[in-house]
């Protein structure tokens, strides 16, 4: 079955602390793996960053599912596409906390993107498996 990715990104709608992050992600890594779904999770403080990538129909069934959920809102697909090869296939839900993305992330949210048309793919590089480790040396 052919592979599928999206990123998307939204806007934290509760506070959080590491707690109500860890319950998101020991969801997320339950339900994924069921799915054959891996991707990456990036929170900056009010917002999140998401890529999930797996079998097409998986993909949009977890991204609708995550779409209803109350503790964010204002979520927005900035890129949906066919991949050949999966970039965190060793990740049911990879996790980075970098309040170094809260402006661009929060410029993607609002649609504030015409200053930078790169600006996905800035973020998005962030996001890489190498970056993701690198920052948990
Ligand atoms: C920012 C954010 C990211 C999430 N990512 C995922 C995910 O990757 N996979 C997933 O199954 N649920 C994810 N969730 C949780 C879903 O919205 C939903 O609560 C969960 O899938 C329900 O699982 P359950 O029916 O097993 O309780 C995410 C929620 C938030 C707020």
């Amino acid at each position: 079955m052919s592979l599928h990715q999206v990123f998307y990104v939204s806007r934290a709608a509760v506070p959080y602390d590491s707690e109500a992050v860890q319950t998101i992600l020991s969801q997320s890594r339950r339900n994924n793996r069921r799915g054959d779904i891996t991707g990456c999770l990036m929170f900056s403080g009010c917002y999140f960053a998401q890529v999930l990538e797996g079998p097409r129909d998986a993909v949009e069934a977890s991204l609708s599912r995550i779409g209803g959920d109350a503790r964010h809102t204002d979520l927005r697909v900035v890129l949906e596409r066919p991949i050949d090869r999966r970039a965190y296939a060793d990740w049911s839900m990879a996790y980075l906390h970098d309040l170094g993305l809260e402006d661009d992330v929060a410029a993607l949210v609002t649609c504030d993107d015409s200053s930078d048309p790169g600006r996905v793919g800035d973020v998005m590089s962030r996001l890489t498996p190498d970056t993701v480790m690198g920052a948990l040396r």
